[in-house]
């Protein structure tokens, strides 16, 4: 299965179904933003410690797996040069769509998280990475690449699902009901039965993946990286998730590419 061509499918369909991953924000919030008042999420409800950002005035920002009109269209009113890099035409159309209505500068690029080939070495100085880094199978790619495009002294703001929560059964748990049943490593395209997997295609659901912490946190570390800041998150009272009732299901970290690299 090719797992770049059928998420871009999925998460373009995700958009025509109103995800709340892909409702673009109003022009009150870009208002606000443009005056100094803002914030944006990397996990479904905390935002970001504005201590993670850094000065916005000159700053090129890489909003990496985050098309959907949410944190590029925020931090370009906030004063940075942006690019919205994002595997789906759909959610990039989104960023494009709140850019023009609001006369923003921004940039949209399609590609996959795990390939920054159309940029060169150095040249971010943040980027912002929500949850995502489940829709793709490995992990040491996406860190190997942010660390490269990144300038010394750069970071990387990425928020990350929990692997625990993919040992639920996802299906009871729409219902409200909470039960372990997957071994990790967790995937939808070898761990579901027949039955379960043909359910979720016919929804067109995005493939999903789990990460170990090893992978998350000291993947970064190995590329390069110093983590400085660590939060957890869950989906809050928005989005109903039984599981939210046991454990924090996802969390957030700030990774520094040191200056001296
Ligand atoms: C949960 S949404 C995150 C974006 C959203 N703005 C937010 O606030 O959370 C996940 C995003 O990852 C993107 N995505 C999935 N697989 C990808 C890949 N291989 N490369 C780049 N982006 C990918 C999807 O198209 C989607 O826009």
């Amino acid at each position: 299965m090719d797992i770049r061509s059928y998420n871009r499918q999925a998460w373009d369909r995700q958009v025509a179904e109103k995800s709340p991953w892909t409702i673009p924000v109003d022009s009150a919030a870009v208002e606000a933003a443009r005056r100094g008042d803002w914030r944006i999420i990397l996990t479904p409800t905390k935002p970001v410690p504005k201590d993670w950002f850094g000065d916005l005035a000159d700053c090129d920002l890489l909003c990496l797996a985050s098309g959907g009109g949410q944190q590029g269209p925020i931090l370009a009113a906030a004063g940075a040069r942006v690019t919205v890099y994002d595997n789906s035409p759909a959610q990039l159309a989104q960023d494009r769509l709140v850019s023009e209505r609001e006369g923003l500068e921004l940039s949209t690029v399609e590609g996959d998280m795990r390939d920054l080939g159309v940029f060169s070495d150095s040249s971010f100085d943040l980027i912002v990475h929500p949850v995502a880094n489940c829709f793709v199978p490995d992990l040491e790619p996406v860190w190997r690449e942010a660390h490269r495009v990144l300038r010394p002294g750069g970071s990387l703001l990425s928020g990350m699902m929990n692997p625990v929560y993919f040992c639920f059964d996802f299906e009871l748990a729409e219902k409200g009901e909470v039960e372990i049943r997957y071994k990790l490593p967790y995937s939808d395209t070898t761990s579901l039965d027949g039955a379960t997997f043909k359910r979720y295609r016919k929804r067109g659901l995005p493939m999903e993946f789990s990460h170990t912490l090893t992978d998350q946190i000291a993947g970064q570390i190995k590329a390069g990286f110093v983590l400085e800041g660590f939060y957890e998150d869950d989906f809050g009272p928005d989005i109903e998730d039984p599981i939210d009732g046991y454990m924090p299901t996802m969390m957030a970290t700030r990774a520094v590419k040191p200056r001296h690299f």
